[in-house]
């Protein structure tokens, strides 16, 4: 008897800047926990890149980069197909396709759309406005059912699933509609260390925690945290602000731990200052085996060749057969 076809699962990273704890529980924590049980692609989206970082000096070390955090988070290339998005030239063919599908109006009013617009007026180009049918390319291109993503894609997937069922309706049932996944149960928004907005690549420094980060530099953002003098009732609600510090301890910190200054905010007993240094040194026992790991295949140019070679070969099996049902459904074969 053949063996149970895995169920597919995709999803990317933007090469821009240094990973962060946002990427780390958003996303790469549910890629290491899918790895074993699903048939995986995770990519390096270069080409997304493009739409905001149109300089390429420092890419192929953000390439890197992105690559190796991945694996020295736990990700194994071994099971994974780990590739870059610009390898799998099956991509520009299907973007151009569901181009046909997406409506001007839609992809105006995407909230990513808005945001870069209100950043980088002078910079509002065919490709950041297509985006999400470029990222909805990525999903569709593997046929995937689950994507593991954070908060912010949520709208993104919800486009996916739009051009997925145009399609469908269209040219015949070719594409599953594929959703955001978190293990657990709701997306995650991991938030910036000074009480506004989340963590971010490129935004946010000092307030971002980056798996790059050294011991100190670590130490010194989360002291620098945002607190107040402590609750006044019992039992009350917490502040946005502090309800972030207990959010990232709960990522890192043990239970017992946890526990322990929950109950001392429930009962008025709250030190934020030695709170703050749990959560520090915790935060460093959890960064820096990762740092030191990616530094360390950072370093191993071959590895991570063998590892692109490797990737996108799977990635393209699977992106050809995905072309070929879609080529025949459009009616795009001649002889
Ligand atoms: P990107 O590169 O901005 O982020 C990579 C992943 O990290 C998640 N993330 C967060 N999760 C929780 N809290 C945060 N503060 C936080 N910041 C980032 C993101 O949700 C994402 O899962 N468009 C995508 C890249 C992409 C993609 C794809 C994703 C291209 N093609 C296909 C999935 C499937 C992006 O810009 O992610």
């Amino acid at each position: 008897m053949s063996e149970k076809k895995k169920e597919v699962v995709m999803s990317g990273i933007r090469p821009t800047g240094y990973l962060h704890l946002g990427n780390y529980f958003g996303a790469i924590r549910n890629y290491i926990k899918m790895q074993d049980e699903f048939e995986c692609f995770f990519m390096v989206a270069d080409l997304h890149s493009l739409t905001t970082h149109p300089d390429t000096k420092e890419l192929k070390q953000n390439v890197h980069r992105v690559l190796a955090e991945n694996i020295a988070c736990g990700l194994n290339p071994n099971k994974a197909a780990l590739y870059c998005q610009s390898h799998v030239h099956e991509t520009a063919e299907l973007y151009l396709y569901l181009n046909m599908l997406a409506y001007k109006g839609e992809l105006e009013k995407t909230a990513t759309f808005k945001d870069k617009v209100r950043q980088h007026p002078e910079n509002v180009n065919a490709g950041l406005l297509t985006y999400p049918v470029l990222m909805a390319t990525d999903i569709l291109l593997h046929r995937a059912k689950y994507v593991p993503v954070g908060k912010d894609q949520e709208q993104h997937l919800e486009m996916t699933r739009n051009f997925a069922q145009r399609f469908n309706h269209r040219y015949g049932e070719v594409f599953p509609e594929p959703i955001a996944f978190n293990f657990g149960d709701n997306l995650l928004k991991v938030p910036s260390l000074d009480g506004g907005g989340k963590m971010s690549k490129s935004e946010n420094q000092m307030a971002t925690l980056y798996l790059a980060d050294e011991d100190d530099t670590i130490r010194k953002k989360i002291m620098k945290a945002k607190t107040d003098s402590g609750p006044t009732e019992n039992n009350a609600a917490k502040p946005d602000y502090i309800e972030n510090i207990f959010l990232l301890m709960k990522l890192v910190s043990a239970e017992d731990v946890i526990k322990k200054y929950e109950d001392d905010f429930n009962n008025c007993l709250i030190r934020y200052g030695d709170m703050k240094k749990q959560l520090a040194e915790d935060m460093v026992q959890f960064i820096a085996p990762i740092r030191q790991k990616a530094l360390d295949i950072m370093a191993n140019e071959n590895y991570l060749k063998e590892v692109m070679e490797t990737g996108a070969a799977k990635a393209k099996e699977s992106a050809a057969g995905t072309i070929e049902i879609v080529r025949q459904a459009m009616g795009l074969k001649y002889y």
